[in-house]
């Protein structure tokens, strides 16, 4: 059995490419200062062609292995936390444990909507506490680009891609994951939804002509059930670390909309200096906010080791959750890995894989 489950690297990946609001009024009737207002959103980042919810899941891996200073094979689990899979199976964890040659790890994608990285973390850390893994790598990974209907005002405004990840390691000194919540309530599972492509409305003409493979969001619904969970899920898990909020330095939101997290703030009594938003910038990323989010705190010294962090988020299931932290940081040691080196090796090793399995089809085949 181990003691704590610490936080020992992090690393982002988001597209290069920009879409302002301007941008975006050029394609829906909609105005930078409606979006601004009303959401706190400036621009959002967009994937490439060439870029997945895997490439860009792949990318912050590899950035908070090199912070952990851990080579790839000596993960144990890898969990996607993601809204926005490659398909619907294989995982998507499995696409990135074959790209960055995490050779004995088990990789699965969580399902939680946007609160979905705040279950991986308690997922991971509790399967450290248990003695059961080592080391695992958490994800949050989007390219929602893609399931957006870029016609409607409601929602195509709001979303951005993106990823983020952390490296856990287990521990003695406390520290990492003190506390969590998770929550949900499937009565609300209409409010935000993607309806076609599932068992339930496979994908048909009929659905792709009425949009159903598109995000549909009953957004003032959703605005409430946020502005009244981020609170109480705050609140309780402060709580449930033996904390009070002041003893919080920092409190990092799922970033979906700037007046939500404004009423949070309120609630929880806490001043906007203590919360860390960035979603002027990105938009919502949703399983990625958080984690993307944590990177450029720790960037602009907002979050130090020893620290405090409460992490709140809400989603589509519907779902909330929430996880106080005591910030660690890496753990000292005198060897440098550089996992981006080996990339290359790790693409030979995939397509010597995929080459070996064909030949023993084929040795496979003739022996029928
Ligand atoms: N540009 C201009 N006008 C718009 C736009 C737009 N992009 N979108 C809506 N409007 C109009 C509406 O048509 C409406 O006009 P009307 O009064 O003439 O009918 C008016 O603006 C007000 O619309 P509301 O929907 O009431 O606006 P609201 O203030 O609720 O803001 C928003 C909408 C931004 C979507 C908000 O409800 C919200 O952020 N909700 C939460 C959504 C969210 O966080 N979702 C992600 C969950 S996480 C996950 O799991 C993915």
């Amino acid at each position: 059995m181990n003691h704590y489950a610490h936080i020992t690297g992090w690393g982002m990946s988001v597209p290069e490419k920009i879409l302002t609001n301007d941008d975006l009024a050029k394609i829906v009737d909609t105005n930078d200062g409606w979006i601004r207002s009303r959401t706190g959103i400036y621009e959002r980042r967009i994937a490439g062609p060439d870029q997945t919810t895997a490439s860009l899941a792949i990318e912050a891996s590899l950035r908070a292995l090199s912070v952990a200073n851990l080579r790839s094979d000596e993960l144990d689990l890898i969990i996607v936390a993601t809204s926005s899979p490659e398909y619907l199976f294989p995982a998507t964890a499995c696409l990135v444990q074959d790209q960055i040659g995490a050779t004995k790890a088990g990789a699965f994608d969580l399902s939680a909507a946007c609160t979905g990285f705040i279950y991986a973390l308690n997922i991971a850390t509790q399967s450290i506490r248990s003695g059961t893994l080592e080391n695992v790598l958490v994800i949050g990974s989007e390219t929602l680009s893609r399931l957006v209907n870029w016609k409607d005002r409601g929602t195509c405004i709001l979303f951005g891609d993106g990823a983020g990840a952390f490296v856990l390691q287990p521990g003695e000194e406390p520290g990492g994951l003190l506390s969590a919540v998770m929550r949900s309530d499937g009565s609300g599972g209409d409010l935000l939804c993607i309806p076609a492509g599932g068992s339930r409305f496979p994908t048909s003409a009929t659905t792709v002509q009425d949009g159903l493979h598109f995000i549909q969001m009953n957004g003032s619904e959703v605005f409430r059930f946020a502005s009244r969970v981020m609170v109480q899920a705050t609140q309780e898990v402060v709580e449930a670390a033996h904390l009070d909020l002041d003893d919080v330095n920092l409190l990092i939101p799922h970033q979906a909309n700037q007046r939500i997290i404004e009423s949070a703030a309120r609630g929880l009594d806490i001043s906007m200096d203590r919360v860390m938003v960035n979603l002027d910038r990105y938009g919502n990323t949703s399983t990625a906010s958080i984690p993307i989010a944590t990177c450029e705190a720790i960037e602009q010294g907002r979050l130090k080791p020893g620290d405090h962090v409460a992490f709140v988020g809400f989603g589509a299931g519907l779902t909330w959750g929430a996880a106080v932290v005591k910030w660690s940081g890496p753990f000292p040691s005198p060897r440098k890995v550089q996992p981006q080196r080996y990339r290359r090796l790790v693409r030979l090793r995939s397509i010597f894989l995929r080459l070996i399995r064909q030949i023993e089809g084929l040795i496979w085949g003739r022996g029928k």
